[in-house]
């Protein structure tokens, strides 16, 4: 079975560009890869919203210098032009695969986060990503598309040309979870929309499956990938010892709730003169910050001064998850604590989504595409999982039929391999990279302690190595494998990178560099080959 296109992801980006394509190219055989259910990845949990221009006050011109501003001078200005200008058409892209959206009188709501200088995020309550996923989710299944969920794609393979040279990607290796056997995808065109990698991390506000896997596997297939240093951590997830993390949607900050010390008092106006709607880096280093001054387990967030019925409307999913750790929120502040959140590095790409490899596309929060810079301003995310998935869906439907067929493709060979006894190997170094990543490389960084995460993650990267080369592969081997991966391109990039700008603050080099140009920071695989796409 070959396809014209394989999409690996089922987030927001994957599951628009497949469904763009169609629209385009109703003919086209595709297949989804995801490796949990449809519904599981990000996307599904996003609360606060999307932004974008909507309101006869703001303008194109203000999202793209609010962007630059909260990016820390390393976002690619054309690219940000790009993004904003295509939000628009991409709401009403949304609107029209039936996502319902707030409404306000006779207009949408729109909500305001950190960063935004106008009310620029439309939203449907704080679940907004749940309204989004369960729309596309209902188009692709009746789309003609064909979903193979709870497999997870192992590798990328690119057709071998000859004296050892590698040509373009011809498809995708994908472990079917249910059987433990692994598949051949062969395809024209693939499409990495893995999502990101916050689950490096001991806490994260994301869902087990952010474990990077596309960004690794692009690295291994020899694609360049950048900025990785910059991890966002969101500022306000619950805490309570019972609670998984959980996040507080920023629109709490943005529709006047306080950040508190554990005496009441505030302090965001301390740090930033935007107080609680600074950009996430600012507020999380600072609750960081009061946090070890005090030795506190948590900061407090409260917006009970407004009226209950605007709490329990414009908030019901965080309102319904604190009650049941017993916190109402209309009467009390909540316990909050920053936890991992976003990816603003990723696999670079081009306007269209391209990567280094041909016929590879990279789209969503795998990707680095110069949007965030050194930190992404909220909402900018689902918006380019959007603009990015129609850009590339152009792009493929439009050479489609001018791609050869991929040749016929090696079967996975586990001849030499055997079943894992020590499953206990790998759930131990799943346990110990998270917890040396949050320790060593998290909101406050120290060459020092860098030096010590790279040093273990050599040694985890080594054990890896040889567990992967002798036992089947399982789902959990697979994620450890490319965690630890996308560990050592964090911490490579992080000492890379002498200054501290945006989400990277070091205190051995605790000033932003003055000298210009400003540098992005790329890694390139000792496979890269430059190959213009065309
Ligand atoms: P995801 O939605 O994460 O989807 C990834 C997909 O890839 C999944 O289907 C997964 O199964 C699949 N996958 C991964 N690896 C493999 C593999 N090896 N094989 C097969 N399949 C694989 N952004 C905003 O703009 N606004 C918000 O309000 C907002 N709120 C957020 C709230 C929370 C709690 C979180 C966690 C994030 C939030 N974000 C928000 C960020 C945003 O949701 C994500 O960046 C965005 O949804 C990413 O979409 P995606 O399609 O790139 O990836
Ligand atoms: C939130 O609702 O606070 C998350 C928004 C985002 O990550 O963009």
């Amino acid at each position: 079975m070959s396809y014209d296109l394989l999409i690996i992801g089922s987030g927001a980006a994957g599951l628009s560009l497949a469904l763009r394509v169609l629209e385009a190219k109703p003919q086209a055989r595709i297949a989804i890869l995801a490796k949990g259910p449809l519904s599981e990845g990000s996307t599904m949990y996003a609360q606060g919203g999307i932004a974008a221009v909507l309101d006869a006050t703001d303008t194109t011109d203000a999202h793209l210098a609010d962007t630059l501003t909260a990016g820390g001078g390393l976002c690619n200005a054309d690219t940000v032009r790009f993004v904003v200008d295509n939000a628009k058409p991409a709401i009403q892209w949304l609107i029209d695969q039936g996502v319902l959206f707030d409404r306000e009188g006779g207009d949408y709501h729109l909500t305001r986060e950190g960063g935004h200088s106008h009310r620029r995020v439309i939203h449907s309550a704080d679940a907004t990503g749940k309204a989004v996923q369960t729309a596309l989710m209902e188009r692709i299944i009746e789309s003609g598309a064909e979903v193979f969920e709870h497999h997870i794609a192992v590798d990328l393979i690119r057709e071998r040309l000859g004296g050892g040279r590698l040509g373009r990607c011809v498809g995708a290796y994908g472990l079917d979870r249910s059987s433990g056997h692994v598949r051949t995808f062969p395809a024209r065109s693939v499409v990495l929309a893995t999502g990101g990698a916050s689950r490096v991390y001991l806490y994260s506000s994301n869902p087990d499956g952010s474990t990077g896997d596309g960004i690794a596997m692009a690295w291994r297939a020899g694609c360049r990938v950048a900025n990785m240093e910059f991890s966002q951590f969101h500022p306000t997830c619950l805490y309570h010892p019972k609670a998984k993390t959980f996040l507080v949607t920023e629109a709490v900050r943005g529709e006047g709730g306080h950040l508190l010390r554990p005496d009441g008092s505030r302090f965001m106006d301390d740090y930033d003169p935007r107080g609680e709607l600074a950009p996430r880096d600012v507020v999380a280093r600072a609750i960081d910050d009061v946090m070890k001054r005090l030795g506190c387990s948590n900061v407090y967030l409260d917006i009970s001064h407004k009226p209950a019925d605007f709490i329990t409307s414009h908030f019901p999913t965080v309102h319904a998850e604190c009650l049941k750790f017993g916190i109402d929120m209309t009467k009390e502040p909540i316990p909050v604590v920053p936890a991992a959140h976003y990816t603003c590095g990723g696999v670079l790409t081009d306007l269209s989504g391209r990567t280094d490899v041909p016929n590879l596309y990279a789209i969503g929060e795998v990707s680095c595409t110069g949007l965030h810079g050194a930190n992404r301003m909220a909402s900018n995310s689902l918006l380019e999982c959007l603009v990015f998935g129609a850009a590339a869906a152009g792009d493929i439907a439009g050479k489609l039929a001018a791609i050869a067929p991929p040749p016929v493709l090696a079967a996975w060979d586990e001849s030499w391999v055997t079943d894992s006894d020590e499953e206990v190997v790998v759930a131990h170094n799943w346990d110990e990279l998270r917890r040396f990543m949050w320790d060593y490389v998290g909101i406050v960084r120290s060459t020092k302690r860098l030096e010590r995460a790279k040093h273990r993650i050599k040694l985890l990267l080594s054990e890896i190595a040889e567990y992967y080369g002798t036992f089947r592969v399982t789902n959990n081997l697979l994620e450890l494998r490319n965690l630890a991966m996308v560990a050592d391109l964090i911490v490579r990039s992080a000492l890379a990178r002498r200054e501290s700008r945006g989400l990277h603050y070091t205190i051995d080099y605790p000033k932003r560099d003055s000298i210009a140009p400003v540098q992005n920071t790329i890694l390139i695989p000792k496979n890269f080959t430059a190959q213009r796409q065309s």
